[in-house]
């Protein structure tokens, strides 16, 4: 298992694990936490494939640092797609405005949008007798209105037959102690992308979202730093490991893909197994 040296700052070997999907070359997205963790992983998978990518962080520093690296890293060799650019820019998904500023941006650079990924979350611990108004309202602004206000954005400009994807988790279906507002917040994240999914369907415009369990990202460090958590973990897990940001991508290729193209308002398990212990 992956000992979580940094955060997972973004790999561009995904090349080999998953699907091609040729027919995404020359498309753009954007994708919302792109500094690190699965954000990261996402932005250099698509760009593998020829798909540029606005990579928005609320961490402007990182997430331009990490898109200078990928593109950089996807120039360096031959490959058998040419790789999309990735640009790095700074974006609070609590701001409506600046989602429109990201949609722009894609516009200006790439001049269409096809794939917008509300990836973007924090998980605050806070047991119920404790947790303070702010850290309430923070969870859900950045974890259901960020969603929100990236598929309002999305559905403005996006090229019809585009798709968004949200992340939810395996915690908007199993509760954990001290995580209620985070449970909440993805919960309502899975049922918003049903009721986006209903509408935005009118536009051509696909909406599904991806629910993981334990995955090996900055997030889930307090799991691999606490003993007693981890070997809890490995234990319930029915795969008995954590999962790679890498193994999120797969099924986040095949949700924007052609082959998708009659699924909306699906919810797909990437957690192996851990929603039914
Ligand atoms: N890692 C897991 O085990 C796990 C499990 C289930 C769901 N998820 C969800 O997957 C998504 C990605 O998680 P990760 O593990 O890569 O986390 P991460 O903490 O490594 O990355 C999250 C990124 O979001 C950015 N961000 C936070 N607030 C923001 C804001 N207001 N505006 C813009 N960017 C902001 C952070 O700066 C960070 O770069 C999150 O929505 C998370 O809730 C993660």
């Amino acid at each position: 298992m992956s000992t979580m040296e940094n955060a997972n700052p973004g790999r561009t070997d995904t090349a080999g694990m998953t699907a091609q999907y040729p027919e995404m070359a020359g498309k753009v997205a954007v994708v919302t936490g792109a500094a690190q963790g699965m954000g990261a992983v996402f932005a250099a998978g698509l760009a593998t494939r020829g798909v540029s990518v606005v990579a928005a962080d609320i961490n402007e520093e990182q997430v331009v640092a990490t898109a200078e690296r990928l593109t950089a890293e996807l120039a360096d060799g031959d490959r058998a797609v040419r790789p999309g650019r990735i640009v790095g820019m700074r974006a609070d998904v609590t701001a409506p405005g600046d989602h429109e500023e990201l949609a722009q941006r894609a516009l200006r650079e790439f001049g269409r949008i096809d794939f917008w990924v509300n990836n973007a979350g924090i998980f605050p611990f806070a047991l119920v007798d404790d947790i303070s108004p702010e850290q309430i309202g923070s969870t859900l602004r950045v974890n259901v209105e960020g969603v929100l206000y990236g598929a309002q954005a999305a559905a403005r400009h996006m090229e019809p037959g585009g798709a968004i994807v949200n992340m939810s988790s395996v915690s908007a279906l199993r509760v954990r102690k001290g995580r209620g507002a985070y449970c909440t917040s993805k919960a309502a994240v899975a049922h918003m992308t049903e009721s986006l999914a209903v509408e935005l369907g009118d536009k051509g415009i696909r909406v599904n979202s991806i629910a993981p369990g334990y995955i090996d990202t900055a997030m889930t460090r307090w799991v691999q730093e606490d003993p007693a958590a981890l070997a809890h973990a490995l234990e319930v897990v029915p795969l008995h490991r954590l999962g790679s940001p890498e193994e999120v991508f797969g099924p986040l290729l095949f949700l924007l893909s052609d082959s998708a193209r009659y699924i909306t308002g699906h919810s797909i398990a990437v957690d192996g197994g851990s929603r039914h212990v």
